[in-house]
């Protein structure tokens, strides 16, 4: 029949988010239950996000997805997770225009095709599951009509991946670890919106990296089961630190928002040592960056960056402002400066009119950087040549949108099918 052919869809943007109180460890492996609270700061999805496509149709056959342009399987026990809870979400939807009248009880029987990509490379190592699994719960609720709120989605977007949930909203987020064995109480909530500091500026190093990274899955369950350090974080060190790291977001105070991004960084990392066998996410380059980050911050007398590192080398650096972060990026080209003949907008990428700001703009610009002052020492000298694959500047931003403009689309709204 005709009238069954109508395609009906939905297009968000979903934006990634950095920790900076680390979620590391699970206490229920299905249900993706963490071991102690997190916070993060959501990042601009102007310059990393997700943005996927959802479409329902009586002409599909099968429930589908495609990844970055590639078909992917649907059939893990995340994704599975994910779909059984928000279909049984679903509400009442009528498009009259297109002939489109679903009831609750359709969803359970109407098929899928989801097509999802991320505006930054996967394989730069960037948490691109958080986006992901945020922006595929958003936009198939918005799809479904489901009246939970951002809280309540976050639950189901924690089971596709643990961090994801914490995608759910902008600017300041707490994933609460929850006490009941259902999950149900495992939520994200916003601590404040992307407005409430946006002084910030966050510049992220994506750090060559030459060996496989174990994946964070397979990485916390071997903390988990090995590191005595672990549990005395979850027990005795984090419960602390996410009443003072809320504290220092509350009354922006960047000095202890610093000290505490940079140390509980630095435990993460410190419970991948504990591990058997033990866990290397960080290596000489980003070991170098954090030197170059504590004397700075040190011959300051207070601090000007906090640094934070996920499951990988790749350094997230938080300037206090605009002025600092030009001086720190500034260093970083001087300490890590393109290889030759790299065309800076493709060194320095996302919010680039920094380049301007740190007279970096112009040819040989690189060439005539001075070494930063408080740095004498054998940090390194300025051949780093490759160490860095590039920059990416950015800032503290919003949580998930519908896209409403057609032409954003991922998906065919006649077929259904990629464009
Ligand atoms: C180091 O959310 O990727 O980035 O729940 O197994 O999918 P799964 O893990 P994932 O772990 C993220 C770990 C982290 C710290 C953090 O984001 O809090």
């Amino acid at each position: 029949m005709a009238a069954e052919r109508w395609v009906y869809m939905v297009t968000a943007q979903t934006p990634t988010n950095i920790a900076v109180i680390k979620y590391w460890g699970k206490r229920d492996e299905v249900r993706i239950l963490p071991v102690n609270d997190s916070i993060s700061v959501t990042l601009d999805p102007d310059h990393l996000c997700t943005v996927t496509t959802v479409a329902v149709s009586p002409a599909f056959d099968r429930d589908r997805m495609w990844l970055n342009g590639k078909e992917i399987s649907l059939s893990g026990s995340r994704y599975q997770n994910c779909l059984r809870e928000i279909r049984s979400r679903g509400g009442d939807v009528e498009d009259k225009e297109k002939g489109v009248k679903i009831e609750k009880k359709d969803w359970e029987r109407l098929n899928l095709h989801i097509a999802s990509h991320n505006n930054f490379p996967t394989a730069a190592g960037l948490a691109s599951s958080a986006a992901g699994f945020a922006c595929l719960v958003f936009s198939l609720a918005k799809l479904m009509n489901v009246e939970e709120d951002p809280s309540q989605l976050s639950a189901i977007a924690r089971q596709g991946s643990g961090s994801a949930c914490r995608s759910l909203f902008g600017g300041f987020v707490k994933w609460k670890m929850g006490s009941k064995d259902d999950g149900s109480d495992s939520v994200a909530v916003q601590l404040a919106d992307e407005k409430h500091w946006d002084d910030l500026v966050i510049i992220i190093a994506v750090v060559s990296s030459r060996q496989k990274e174990t994946s964070s899955t397979s990485g916390m369950r071997e903390s988990v089961e090995t590191s005595l350090l672990l549990q005395h974080r979850a027990k005795e060190v984090v419960p602390k630190r996410i009443v003072q790291m809320e504290e220092a977001i509350k009354n922006r105070d960047f000095a202890s928002f610093t000290q505490l991004s940079c140390t509980d960084s630095n435990q993460f990392h410190a419970v991948c040592l504990d591990t058997s066998p033990p866990i290397f996410y960080m290596n000489d380059t980003s070991h170098r960056i954090i030197s170059l980050v504590e004397k700075w911050n040190r011959s300051e007398g207070t601090p000007q960056v906090a640094y934070t590192f996920d499951a990988g080398p790749n350094a997230v650096l938080i300037a206090r402002n605009r002025k600092v972060a030009v001086q720190l990026l500034q260093g970083l080209l001087y300490y890590f400066p393109p290889k030759s003949d790299t065309d800076m907008k493709s060194y320095v990428v996302g919010d680039n009119s920094i380049l301007k700001e740190a007279g970096l703009d112009g040819e040989n610009s690189v060439e005539n950087l001075q070494p930063p002052p408080e740095i004498k020492d054998n940090i390194g000298t300025q051949d780093q040549k490759g160490e860095v694959s590039y920059f990416i500047c950015t800032r503290p931003g919003r949580g998930p949108v519908v896209l409403p403009d057609q032409t954003q689309a991922l998906l065919d709204p006649e077929t259904g099918l990629p464009k």
